[in-house]
Parts: C-alpha cells; structure tokens; sequence
C-alpha cells in the first residue's frame, strides 16, 4: 500500500468528472487499498478518487473514530433523498476550511464494494453527508460550490497563496 498525492483546490484535475468503473480488477482494489491508507493518514472520513487524480468513480468512507465502518463506494448512486441538514463541512482539497452546507439529511444509496458486490445502505448524520460530498467529488463538484462567490473567491485566494 501506500499514500497517495491529494490535489488542492482550485486544481483543475479536480473539475473531471469520473468514468463509472466497468471492472473491478487488481488496479481498482489496489487503488481503494491506498485511498483508505491515504484517507486515515490525512486523517480525514472520506476520499474519492478525484482527489488523487484517478477519474473512476471510486469512493472510500470511515466516518467513526476507531476505523470500524470502512465503506468502499464503486459507481455509488444515491437513490433518494429526505429532508434537508445544514452542517459544517471541510475536504481533504481545501484544508482549513470549514463551511456550512445543506444537505439531504438522510438518503439512500447503491454502490458496489471492494470485490464488486452491489450494496443498498440508508445514511443519515454525518454518513449521509460524506456520502453526497464525495459523490459530488466524482462529479468534479466541490462544496465551495455552494457558497456565495465572494466567500469561494477567498478561499481560493488562501489556497494559492499556501501553494509552494
Ligand atoms: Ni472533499
């Protein structure tokens, strides 16, 4: 295994949007492997492959604190919606930035696991929100994208001047 490089917003690697994934082969599982080593390294409670500069639609999430709920999302779909939530959010691109979002609270979505089994799952809570935050990431959409102009613009303006 071993960790993998993050990308920054506002790179533009981060605004493709992700091929579904049409063979979960020895590449694919190699690269979940390294996302989770990547993503408890960070430490963060989800990473989508976006974010490493693979562009399938590859998912991985542990939102507890003593690693006890990994979920490996291949080619997720989020069935449905309910409700709305407004919370704080950060991502592993923008680092230090914590804003407010609404979301879905709770949902339910579809993906495939690491050996390629579908899987159904409800999410609520902080679950339901990485969920749509990662799913987003595949999709090239970022959660500074629903905040007004003025506040992303100095965002990114913080993020370019910590780059090397
Ligand atoms: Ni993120």
């Amino acid at each position: 295994m071993a960790t993998l490089d993050i990308l920054i917003y506002p790179d533009d690697r981060l605004r493709k949007v992700a091929r579904p994934v049409d063979d979960i082969n020895a590449e694919v599982t190699a690269l979940v492997d390294d996302m989770f080593e990547t993503m408890y390294e960070a430490p963060g409670i989800g990473l989508a492959a976006t974010q490493v500069n693979v562009h399938q639609r590859v998912v991985v999430i542990d939102v507890t604190e003593d690693k006890s709920d990994p979920l490996t999302l291949i080619n997720p779909e989020i069935l449905s919606t309910e409700g709305e939530a407004q919370g704080d959010e950060g991502c592993l691109s923008i680092p230090g930035i914590y804003e407010s979002v609404a979301r879905a609270e709770k949902i339910t979505f579809r993906a495939l696991d690491r050996s390629g089994q579908p899987y159904e799952r409800d999410a609520d809570g902080l679950l339901a929100v990485c969920v749509q935050h990662e799913v987003d990431h595949l999709d090239g959409k970022m959660f500074v994208d629903y905040l007004s102009a003025l506040k992303r613009r100095r965002i990114k303006k913080k993020m370019l001047k910590h780059e090397k």
